[in-house]
């Protein structure tokens, strides 16, 4: 769903202004130029001239046809894309393929865990400020038990089709853009850590920020939203307030996902999430619709989890999000 919204409200440059203000900010201009009996002033009326670029309405169905290819990766591969199996780098190799031929300079780093080889798929965008990294990440590893297409197949194709988007805006933001997907997660958080860890002082300094995405389109969803740096969730928060979603800080095990070892390292981070085993209440159903006393995803870390077991709005809703939020945090 596009974000209906002007974009001028949204117009601060710098993370960390105000959004409130920045809307009373754009009333002004349009009460100004409406009070002249002419068109709306130009953006730049009331302040020096800023070329804004829109974030893009991120298309569902992209997201999806990335999904189906995670599934039909998991059926020919024994059902699963997990570490260390063959699906896994298959998933690897299709994100990869994506990035390589839209003009990402990409890296997959190697390390071993439980004696199996993992990977993660590092891709930068060129340009932009080295000493100012805006990242986004999601893990692409299943469990054994199943495809893992909500988590986190959901997380991977949204945060792939955002870096598509990027390309074909040929977006070109003041902040350097590098998007990761990270391997054994669900062994612990094993490739993020790793990837932290093999950052100098240096090059961990010059990321401004993490944001991550584990399991954004659960089939009786929630709008969680992580509770951490607050201009990435003020960012989240806006973009869901622009289309009237309500939204509620995530709970469901804070550092449960790959976001923690950036956070260890006094990286800023952020992120979205739907729900996993947890019940949604009575009170969330108001709010959100959906199904009381039953879980957020009832196939999490199962055999059902394909693409049957996904919600199609909650996926749309948070990929535009994810967008937004790169655009807006980048510019
Ligand atoms: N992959 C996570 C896990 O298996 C899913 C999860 C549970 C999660 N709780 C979370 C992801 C909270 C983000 C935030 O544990
Ligand atoms: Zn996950």
């Amino acid at each position: 769903m596009k974000l209906s919204v002007p974009h001028l409200a949204f117009s601060a440059r710098r993370p960390g202004r105000a959004a409130v203000t920045a809307v009373v900010a754009a009333a002004a201009l349009l009460t100004t130029g409406s009070m002249a009996g002419a068109a709306p002033a130009p953006l730049g009326a009331a302040a020096p001239p800023v070329e804004v670029a829109a974030a893009p309405d991120l298309p569902v169905a992209n997201v999806k046809a990335h999904l189906t290819q995670f599934q039909s990766i998991a059926t020919a591969n024994g059902g699963n894309r997990a570490h260390g199996r063959a699906g896994y780098l298959a998933s690897v190799n299709y994100v990869k393929g994506k990035l390589d031929a839209a003009g990402f300079t990409t890296t997959v780093q190697s390390f071993t865990s439980g004696g199996r080889t993992g990977y993660n798929l590092i891709a930068d965008w060129p340009g932009g400020d080295p000493n100012q990294v805006v990242m986004a990440g999601s893990h692409l590893d299943s469990v054994t038990s199943g495809a893992g297409i909500n988590d986190n197949g959901t997380g991977s194709a949204a945060v792939l089709e955002a870096a598509l988007a990027v390309s074909r805006a040929n977006y070109q933001p003041t902040k350097h853009l590098r998007f990761g997907w990270w391997g054994a997660e669900e062994l612990g958080l094993v490739g993020s850590r790793y990837y932290v860890n093999s950052l100098s002082t240096a090059n961990r300094a010059r990321i401004s920020g993490y944001l991550n995405f584990d399991m954004i389109g659960s089939p009786n969803p929630g709008y969680f939203v992580y509770d951490d740096d607050p201009t990435i969730e003020r960012t989240f928060k806006d973009y869901f307030m622009g289309i009237g979603v309500p939204t509620e800080i995530e709970t469901e095990g804070d550092g449960r996902s790959d976001h923690a070892p950036f956070k260890s390292a006094g990286i800023p981070v952020g992120g979205l999430f739907t729900g996993a085993s947890r019940a949604k209440t009575a009170a969330q159903v108001t709010k959100w619709g959906g199904t009381s006393g039953q879980a957020f995803d009832r196939c999490y870390h199962s055999s059902c989890d394909t693409t049957s077991n996904i919600n199609d709005t909650a996926l749309d809703r948070n990929g535009d999000a994810l967008a937004y939020a790169v655009w807006e945090l980048s510019e």
